[in-house]
């Protein structure tokens, strides 16, 4: 199969670098939205899902610019607190280190530290007419302390499953064979391989 051009639907080259990689081995080559225009497009994240604030971004990519476009979105959701921040993860307190802090302090003398990172991934094709969905879901616990310099976010307070170091202690190698975006971007790579014509 071709590679077709797809947007990836962010202003976030970090994302888009870790994007390119996850789907490495797809028949698409990812653009760069900035690259691909100069149109400021801003699309609110004010879904009750992370699907539907992924759809909701590649579909205003994808109409502005008349062509495919894929977005994701993604949280962190713990256990105790009825599943929060969830679709709110961004958006709890100003930057990482306090979102981080929010978490810790809620869950002081909590004893239940489950939690899960989810990831949704959207992918628009306009002229198929079709809309693709994947989810990953990435579970593990939240630690008493933060630890480690990797990665971002909520990365050094999430024990994942199997392991004894958070995600900011463990080698990116790592986190990316088995976090919550590699498993919903591997979900879309297996449904490019069932599929023979891509638009
Ligand atoms: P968004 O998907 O970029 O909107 O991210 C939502 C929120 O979840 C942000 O606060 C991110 O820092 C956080 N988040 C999403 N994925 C991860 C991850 O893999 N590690 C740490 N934090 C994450």
């Amino acid at each position: 199969m071709s590679k077709s051009r797809i947007v990836f639907a962010s202003k976030n080259r970090d994302k888009y670098r870790e994007m390119v990689f996850l789907l490495r081995e797809a028949p698409v080559e990812l653009l760069f939205g900035p690259e691909v225009t100069k149109v400021d497009i801003q699309v609110q994240e004010t879904g009750n899902s992370y699907s539907e604030n992924a759809l909701h971004k590649a579909s205003a990519w994808s109409e502005i610019l008349n062509m495919p476009a894929l977005a994701d979105d993604s949280g962190i959701e713990v256990t105790a607190l009825c599943n929060e921040p969830g679709v709110h993860s961004a958006r709890i307190a100003e930057d990482d280190e306090l979102r981080i802090l929010w978490v810790l302090n809620k869950l002081n003398g909590v004893e239940n530290r489950e939690a899960r990172f989810v990831a949704s991934i959207a992918l628009v094709l306009p002229k198929m007419s079709q809309v693709w969905l994947t989810v990953g879901i990435c579970y593990g616990k939240v630690s008493q302390v933060k630890k480690g310099d990797n990665g971002f976010g909520y990365d050094p307070i999430f024990v994942p499953k199997g392991y004894e170091k958070t995600f900011a202690e463990l080698e990116a190698e790592v986190k990316n064979r088995i976090s919550h975006r590699y498993i919903a971007a591997k979900a879309l790579c297996d449904m490019f391989k069932s599929q023979n014509v891509l638009e």
